[in-house]
């Protein structure tokens, strides 16, 4: 916090300033905890499927059995790469950043949806759940691109999880597999008002569509201070370097040496740190027994070691705690994600928060415009 020669007090970045009720999820910094609609994350992330949590965010109850199924029939008939989109997809370059060909397909969706110029309540949650249902068609097309494979159509006999899994490799997921991405795509969905649901929010309240609010939030999540995050945090593996035939014991040493030259030189880690929780993420445990799994599924103890090392190393000199992104990042990665394509998985999950925001700002909506103390030459004039 400081204060303009006026003693006018400014808060920068918004820190600690409430700015309005929301009734979709409570992050509480105290306890580390992250309710969404009332239940704690971790137990719909042990229970539910990313379908259920979707449904709750959206509607504020959990569906009937009769809902879901009517719910989930209505996601896998969106599933597929609407074919406009392919060809807008497909005239980018193929080096585009992931992120940049998420955002462009937000806005491709919503200038071709039937529903364009509508904004009522019934409009926009039918624009959530097509966009919803269609993004992860754009994010493995993507992906299959960049390495010269063709798309793979969606299956319907598939949950949105297995799908997406599906549509991105081309071969069945292990149930394991599936189950991780699972508990990703929910710890992911929602966290309050975030600089990315805040851009959503903004955008809504200007009474723009709801296509808009969610192409400004992608745009707001690419940045690594935010979803940017999960790929940067691979990059730091990376330049770590790694090898798969390496202990563990190895490389966590490797990794503490790292990240004591890296804080000395006063860099700042991406996936550590958070503007809330400063006692740790309340994701961070559900995220990690996922990514335990994962590496014991795919026989990798040393990246256990690599993340056990820079945690550690973190802690013992900053106590900074690790965020999501941290944990979420090698998870990707050993599931054969490349690392450009983390931040869209994010997109897709976080799709549901958005537009569950947008939504209820659209409901109680009062135009956001803060104000600004101005500190530039002071008044003069041409002559
Ligand atoms: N690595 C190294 N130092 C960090 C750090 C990190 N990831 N996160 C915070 N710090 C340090 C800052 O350098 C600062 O130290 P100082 O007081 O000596 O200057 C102190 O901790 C406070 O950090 P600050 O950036 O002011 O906190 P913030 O609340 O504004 O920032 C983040 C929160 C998320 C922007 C910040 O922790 C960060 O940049 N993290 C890395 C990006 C990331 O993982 N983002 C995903 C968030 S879910």
């Amino acid at each position: 916090m400081s204060t303009t020669p006026q003693e006018t007090e400014i808060k920068k970045g918004l820190a600690g300033v409430v700015v309005d009720y929301t009734a979709i999820s409570k992050v509480n910094p105290d306890s580390n905890s992250l309710l969404y609609r009332g239940y704690p994350v971790q137990e719909l992330a042990a229970a539910k499927s990313f379908e259920e949590v979707a449904y709750l965010l959206w509607n504020g109850e959990l569906p009937t059995p009769e809902q879901l199924e009517e719910f989930q029939a209505r996601e896998r008939a969106g599933r597929a790469l609407d074919p406009v989109l392919k060809t807008v997809i497909d005239a980018l370059p193929v080096g585009s950043h992931p992120m940049d060909v998420c955002r462009t397909a937000a806005s491709v969706l919503g200038a071709r949806h039937p529903q364009a110029e509508d904004s009522s309540p019934e409009a926009n949650l039918s624009k959530a759940i097509d966009l919803w249902a269609a993004m992860p068609a754009v994010v493995a097309y993507d992906q299959r691109r960049r390495h010269g494979q063709d798309a793979v159509e969606p299956r319907d006999d598939l949950g949105y999880s297995a799908n997406f899994l599906w549509m991105t490799f081309g071969e069945e997921a292990d149930p394991a597999v599936v189950d991780a991405f699972n508990v990703s795509m929910i710890l992911y969905a929602e966290h309050s008002f975030n600089a990315s649901t805040f851009t959503a929010r903004v955008i809504t309240s200007t009474l723009a569509d709801l296509h808009s609010a969610v192409t400004g939030a992608i745009g707001a999540l690419k940045g690594p201070l935010h979803g940017g995050a999960n790929e940067a945090v691979m990059h730091t593996f990376e330049e770590l370097g790694i090898d798969p035939s390496e202990s563990a014991e190895d490389a966590a040493a490797r990794a503490k040496t790292w990240m004591e030259e890296a804080l000395a030189a006063k860099k700042k880690i991406m996936g550590f740190g958070h503007r809330v929780y400063k006692h740790g993420d309340s994701r961070v445990p559900t995220m990690k027994a996922a990514l335990d799994a994962m590496i014991e599924h795919y026989g990798r103890p040393e990246l256990l070691g690599l993340y056990n090392g820079l945690e550690q190393a973190m802690d013992e000199a900053k106590s900074i705690k690790p965020n999501l992104d941290y944990p979420a990042g090698p998870t990707y990665h050993l599931m054969g994600f490349d690392t450009p394509t983390f931040t869209p998985l994010f997109v897709a999950s976080r799709i549901v928060g958005w537009t569950a925001h947008v939504m209820e700002q659209a409901g109680a909506n009062s135009l956001i415009r803060p104000l600004s103390a101005y500190n530039g030459v002071e008044e003069r004039h041409l002559g």
